[in-house]
């Protein structure tokens, strides 16, 4: 989760955003500036990089789920930290592992449900057909460099690509009509993007070609992709990627290409919430004892209840009958257990269903065996 700042610097790129405005930075007792990592891509190929994975297999499929840290604006769909599922195909320089991973990316969309999503593609050529494009770019901003905002005067400068990022509206309008790499690139370039978009097709994957897309980080070339919705406000980006063939020669790695994407997972989270009204499921079984002896017995049973993997709740409390059922339906309990002076006597309890709100009685004797039948049953 932590690495040395440097690598961000190097692989992410200086005048990103991420990296010179939102990364968490510390120094270790030795003076090493420290980064809490915003990504997971570059981490990955440091990881493999230091120990050796270029050994053996020619290409490695790599993913990781975890933690990322940005210092940004809280917001809607912007955390200061974040979860991604990241995931990377090293050594193929493709196309077909360009198309494979959008493939991959829409299928788990549409396994979740997600299908108002869109998916943008764009290429963001080489080193050689990239830098006629940012010398084109550069000329047509100082045309209009009266009209950029401060921070893009200074991009148009050091990064000039980064103004498409620009989220200021007279920015966005002087961007409108910029030239865009599509129409730079060089055949190898033109080619593979053309074969990517044919397999997309085959594959029966809907894209749009946005020529606007830049992605926030500048370590890509060529494909370039990011999935969309029009239902989280600004942070619209449910998941994004592309291609980097120059990113692990710079980190000190062999001459690979590689490609991959992150899904935000909150993101997801909350689309699916927005979508379906996603809830938390409630527990099995909440049992409402009434009076001392049920009590301290209700309190063994839901220990093993729990050891024998029912979920269950009770309230230490000592409460009536109406303030436990109560508290069992804010839970969204599937079943209350209801055990009383009588029901003791008895050694019988009330089973209550709240979904049908039917009643049982259940026996008290062997209870814990009693309720795994009852579930099996079912
Ligand atoms: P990214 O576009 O910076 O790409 O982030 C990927 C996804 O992480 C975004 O689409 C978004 O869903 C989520 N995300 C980013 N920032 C936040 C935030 N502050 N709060 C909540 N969610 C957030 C990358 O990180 C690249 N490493 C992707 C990649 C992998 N490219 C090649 N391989």
């Amino acid at each position: 989760m932590i690495e040395k700042a440097e690598l961000f610097a190097r692989g992410i790129g200086q005048d990103t955003d991420i990296v010179s405005k939102e990364m968490y930075t510390l120094t270790d007792r030795k003076g090493t500036q420290l980064a809490m990592r915003p990504e997971a891509t570059a981490s990955i190929l440091r990881a493999y990089i230091e120990n050796k994975l270029f050994d053996g297999s020619p290409v490695r499929k790599l993913f990781t789920i975890g933690p990322m840290f940005r210092y940004e604006r809280p917001q809607k769909g912007r955390r200061r930290q974040f979860h991604q599922i990241d995931v990377e195909i090293i050594g193929d320089p493709g196309p077909r592992s360009d198309s494979e991973l959008m493939f991959m990316i829409m299928h788990f969309f549409s396994c979740l449900g997600l299908d108002e999503l869109v998916l943008n593609v764009n290429s963001l050529g080489c080193i050689e057909c990239r830098g006629p494009f940012r010398a084109k770019l550069k000329g047509y901003l100082q045309k209009y460099a009266e009209q950029l905002c401060p921070d893009c005067r200074t991009r148009m400068e050091t990064n000039p690509l980064r103004v498409f990022d620009c989220k200021v509206e007279r920015c966005i309008q002087v961007m409108k009509d910029a030239p865009t790499m599509l129409d730079f690139l060089c055949g190898g370039c033109r080619d593979h993007f053309d074969a990517v978009m044919i397999y997309l097709r085959e594959l029966g994957i809907d894209f749009v070609v946005n020529s606007h897309l830049m992605r926030g980080l500048d370590y890509y070339t060529r494909t370039t992709f990011e999935v969309q919705t029009r239902e989280l406000g600004a942070q619209n980006a449910v998941a994004g990627g592309g291609r980097y063939d120059l990113l692990m020669k710079e980190l000190g790695g062999p001459d690979s290409p590689a490609i991959g994407f992150a899904i935000g997972e909150e993101r997801i989270v909350e689309l699916l919430e927005e979508q379906a009204g996603l809830e938390a499921d409630g527990p099995d079984i909440f049992l409402a004892p009434l009076g001392r002896e049920a009590e301290e017995k209700a309190f063994i049973w839901l220990q093993q209840l729990r050891k024998a993997g029912l979920r269950c709740e009770m309230d230490y409390r000592p409460a009536g009958l109406k303030a436990q059922m109560k508290h069992g339906d804010r839970l969204r309990a599937k079943k209350v257990l209801i055990v009383g002076e009588d029901e003791l006597a008895k050694a019988t309890g009330i089973l209550r269903d709240m979904f049908t709100k039917s009643q049982m009685e259940i026996s008290l004797e062997n209870l814990v065996n009693e309720i795994i039948r009852l579930k099996e049953e079912r």
